[in-house]
């Protein structure tokens, strides 16, 4: 037999095993040399296998197997037997047998990692990073990037049972803005333009409903040249979906068995209904359109009460057109002045100029806002915050979205603080009733919240000529556990409506010819009304794993800094390429 021909992987072997010839092939986690035997761990993506040499049974081989070290790869021929009362190991699933050499073929040595190939080894992720093959090695690790396979094959295999067809659509294409910067490619062969990577497949996906595919998915690379965090990466995957004809309730329907059909597939229950909830209910209840419902701290605007009292924080909110909003603690939770300024730096990135504090103690209002409010306008306030005896109320006077974002993010911070996120349960919801455009001081012009291409309600269509800040869109978020995990709308399938889009987001007439001519031009040949939504395939994967970022699930990843430390890119080219390209870099 030869060495190479593998019978089982290293997690594969069991009790019932005993007696049978195997080939195993793998890394050498550790080698245990006690005299006449010696133990080695055999390790490959599946598993651990404990493998023995004695001298007696092969004395060549068991010379060979002192030399080995941890990392060697190495094949072995040998025989499965139960190992000793004393030496079984419960914790491995392989744990009751073991493999008696025969004979081994080293493959490759190995220098001593930079980090031990174990879960428990404490790695910056730096390091992590830089010898990623060696940190996928690691058992955790390589599991992750196995579970993501499932889980993507088994939505492949879902949408295909469902009638969608895989369709791949081009990565050196035209700029299609979702909000991000493009992430551009030189044309060598036309100077001085530019391919643009797909920020996702957007118009392709609608121009294949054009040309009658009817359901398309793709599961597909996306690149946005954004501000990275812990859910974002430059590059990453959508399960990419579009359909025609359908209503919303019917991308949300099969976008709710595709998600459930992954929850199975990790054997968790999948949520029975998911609930909806307009983005304006989002923001009231919670303060943001991607609410982790999987506890309470509800806020409450309390505006109309705090407009009688006086007191010059509530007053010069509400003066510029602000509100006055809040929740309460669970009675019990002491806010000291420490904890109250750092509330205000949790605060304060979002906007708002402070926080206060008010505390229900004996029946009485108590806080150092109490004297400027009245005792009486302060009940009133903790009673409509729902604040109990023993409990606090944070509330923030601002523009209504500070006010929103800031306190989103401190009842984020407290649930997390007071444990009242069970990690363990998953809550998924619908947020939809998008606002079409929001105004961008930046750009001083509306901009589309969700993509130029998104229909709006039929009775807001008037309003495109005129307030084109009432206007709702039919877009939909799929979020889970306060993470947006799919984003999708019903599109636009007129070119007159697309037209006026486009004007009421500021685009001429020829800046809208240049840059969508030709999905304005397909519209004209009979374009059936369709719609979609793209999963974030990463984001999904981290959730349902369990992980707490995005690159624990992706197998080479860039840092938060856009760098992929491995190969050290970005990283400069030669002068040569860029003359062919006729750029000319200028040194900062
Ligand atoms: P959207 O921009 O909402 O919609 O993106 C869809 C989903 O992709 C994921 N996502 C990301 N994941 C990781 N890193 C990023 N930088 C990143 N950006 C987005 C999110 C998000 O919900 N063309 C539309 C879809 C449609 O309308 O059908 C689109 O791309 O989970």
């Amino acid at each position: 037999m030869n060495c190479t021909e593998r019978t089982h992987y290293c997690g594969d072997l069991r009790g019932s095993d005993v007696g049978k010839k195997v080939i195993m092939l793998g890394w050498v986690r550790r080698q245990r040399d006690l005299g006449s035997l010696i133990f080695v761990d055999l390790r490959d993506r599946s598993g651990i296998t404990q493998l023995v040499f004695s001298d007696d049974r092969d004395p060549k081989g068991f010379l060979q197997a002192k030399t080995l070290r941890s990392e060697f790869v190495i094949g072995v021929e040998g025989t499965v037997a139960f190992r000793g009362e004393k030496d079984k190991n419960p914790h491995m699933p392989t744990g009751e047998i073991e493999v008696e050499v025969s004979r081994m073929e080293i493959f490759s040595e190995a220098e001593t990692p930079p980090f031990p190939i174990e879960d428990q080894a404490i790695v910056s992720e730096e390091l992590r990073l830089q010898y990623r093959y060696l940190d996928l090695r690691r058992p955790l690790q390589s599991q992750r990037i196995q579970m993501r396979h499932k889980l993507t094959q088994k939505a492949r295999q879902k949408l295909t049972e469902e009638g969608f067809i895989e369709i791949e659509t081009p990565c050196l294409t035209k700029s299609t803005p979702e909000g991000a910067r493009d992430f551009l490619v030189p044309s060598r062969l036309r100077p001085g333009n530019f391919y643009a990577l797909p920020q996702s497949p957007q118009l392709f996906k609608q121009l294949s409903m054009v040309a009658g595919f009817d359901k398309y998915f793709q599961v597909v690379r996306c690149f946005r040249d954004e501000d990275l965090r812990a859910d974002r990466q430059p590059e990453f995957t959508q399960i990419d979906i579009e359909m025609s004809f359908p209503t919303e309730a019917a991308v949300m329907g099969l976008a709710e068995r595709l998600v459930a059909s992954l929850f199975e597939e990790l054997s968790l229950k999948p949520q029975e209904a998911v609930p909806k909830i307009t983005y304006s209910d989002a923001m009231e209840r919670y303060g943001c359109d991607k609410p982790d419902v999987r506890f309470g701290l509800e806020l409450v605007t309390v505006t109309e009460l705090a407009k009688g009292s006086g007191f010059g924080v509530f007053k010069s909110a509400l003066e510029s057109g602000g509100a006055v909003r809040g929740f309460a603690l669970p009675p019990g939770t002491a806010v000291s002045r420490k904890d109250l300024s750092n509330l205000e730096e949790i605060a304060k990135p979002y906007g708002a100029k402070g926080v206060l504090a008010i505390s229900r103690t004996d029946g009485k209002p108590v806080g150092s806002a109490v004297k400027h409010i009245g005792e009486e306008t302060a009940l009133k306030i903790l009673d409509a915050l729902g604040a109990k005896e023993g409990s606090t109320a944070l509330i923030v006077a601002a523009p209504y979205t500070v006010a929103c974002a800031s306190l989103s993010a401190l009842r984020l911070h407290y649930g997390r603080e007071l444990g009242m996120i069970d990690s363990s349960k998953h809550a998924l919801i619908w947020v939809h009733r998008f606002p079409a455009f929001e105004w961008s001081p930046e750009e001083t012009r509306y901009v589309a919240c969700h993509h130029p291409f998104t229909m709006v309600r039929d009775e807001d269509i008037p309003l495109l000529d005129g307030d084109a800040s009432k206007i709702e869109a039919l877009a939909y978020d799929m979020v889970m556990d306060g993470c947006e995990i799919g984003g999708g709308s019903i599109r636009i399938h007129r070119e007159d409506i697309q037209k006026k889009v486009f004007k009421a987001l500021g685009f001429s007439e020829e800046q809208a010819h240049e840059r969508f001519g030709f999905l304005l031009q397909a519209f004209r040949y009979g374009t059936p009304p369709h719609g979609g939504i793209a999963f974030g395939l990463d984001r999904l994967v981290m959730l349902l794993l369990g992980c707490d970022s995005i690159r624990d699930v992706i197998p080479f990843p860039k840092t938060t800094s856009g760098l992929c430390l491995m190969t050290s890119s970005p990283s400069s080219v030669d002068e040569r390429q860029l003359d062919e390209l006729k750029i000319k870099t200028v040194k900062e």
